[in-house]
């Protein structure tokens, strides 16, 4: 058995919209994993492009990203912090592993045929070998767990079945530079708790999404306070108080979406928010939620204005980040060239 350095990777992609879903299902969780784990975190601003960008916006948004991670509380002098297009062995990895995934696999991607719609043919070849992408990302660092929301959970298997594929067509290779039983982990997703999938607060049957027309449906990053608590006051509700149970939650997913956030942005589980306001109406308990966002959102907002005022401090960053990260990846990926027998591979 080949043991593995425990390794944390996550991206996010900058397509404007930073959203209360990114900030509890991943970012806010990014943040706890700095303690126990040595952590890469990627703005991947190549998975941006698989759909169009303004390049302007897109500029904007990667900085906008980073300025979020820093202000949620990564510290990119501990951990990694960096912008994939700054670091090539992404790519380069990336059109390997698209001759290692099946395209069957890629066939049953979910998120591809949402995202590509019913004009599969006008979508980007690049949307679709998406996430041979993403399992670059995660194993050039050969990372063995990445904390995502729900909606990741396929590519993270995808990336899961790549690892294992290469790891036994190359195993005999492998073996002979002297690189281990296995080369890539097989990576452990890190997917949980009350908001994994933050719904909609105009839908409780759709994903929180950057890409929704309606801005009442989600909590940006970047909204001030008096437009968080709207946004709270306006949530879709039903006319029933909140149940005493979480069995009775089932049934109702706009509770059950604003309960998920309490919880989240309180370190709490849903258990717990329904003992405290179970019975009781959405008049008390839309409140408490607008003020409790509020308090926490409103120094991450106001951190993400302050770093957004300086883009050279944030450029910087990422480039000390890619730095660092081109060490890892370089060297990871001279052994993946020299385990596909590629000439020229550097050791
Ligand atoms: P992206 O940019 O869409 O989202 C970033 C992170 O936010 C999570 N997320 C949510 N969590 C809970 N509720 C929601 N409504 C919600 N919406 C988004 C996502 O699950 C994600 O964790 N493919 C990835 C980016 C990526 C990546 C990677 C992630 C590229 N390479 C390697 C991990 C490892 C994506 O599009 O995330």
């Amino acid at each position: 058995m080949t043991t593995f350095v425990n390794r944390v990777f996550s991206g996010v992609q900058p397509t404007g919209n930073l959203h209360l879903g990114n900030y509890l299902g991943a970012i806010k969780r990014f943040v706890a994993l700095q303690h126990s784990h040595e952590c890469v975190y990627c703005i991947v601003d190549m998975h941006a492009v698989t759909t169009w960008q303004d390049p302007k916006e897109l500029t904007n948004n990667i900085r906008e990203v980073t300025a979020a991670f820093l202000a949620a509380g990564i510290d990119p002098n501990k951990h990694i912090v960096f912008n994939q297009s700054q670091v090539a062995e992404h790519a380069e990895l990336a059109w390997l592993f698209n001759c290692v995934a099946r395209m069957g696999w890629l066939n049953r991607m979910t998120q591809f045929k949402d995202k590509a719609g019913k004009n599969r043919e006008n979508a980007s070849v690049g949307l679709f070998s998406y996430p041979n992408l993403m399992a670059a990302d995660i194993l050039l660092y050969k990372a063995t767990h990445v904390p995502v929301g729900e909606d990741q959970k396929q590519h993270l298997e995808l990336t899961r079945d790549i690892a294992a594929k290469f790891n036994h067509d190359f195993a005999g290779r492998i073996a002979e530079l002297g690189l281990g039983e296995s080369y890539f982990p097989i990576t452990e997703p890190i997917i949980g708790g009350p908001a994994a999938r933050v719904m909609s607060l105009r839908d409780g049957s759709r994903k929180m999404s950057k890409s929704d027309p309606s801005d009442m449906s989600r909590i940006n990053l970047t909204d001030d306070p008096d437009t968080i608590a709207k946004k709270i006051r306006k949530a879709k509700t039903d006319p029933e108080p909140l149940p005493d149970s979480i069995e009775d939650l089932k049934q109702r997913p706009e509770a059950d979406n604003l309960i998920g956030i309490y919880a989240a942005i309180n370190d709490s589980d849903k258990e717990t928010v329904i003992t405290e306001f179970g019975g009781k109406s959405f008049s008390e308990f839309k409140p408490a939620l607008a003020e409790l966002a509020v308090e926490k959102l409103a120094p991450i907002n106001a951190k993400i204005r302050e770093y957004m005022a300086d883009p050279a401090s944030i450029d910087a960053i990422l480039t000390n980040g890619a730095d660092k990260a081109r060490e890892i990846a370089k060297n990871n990926m001279g052994e993946i060239r020299e385990s596909f027998g590629l000439v020229g591979a550097i050791k």
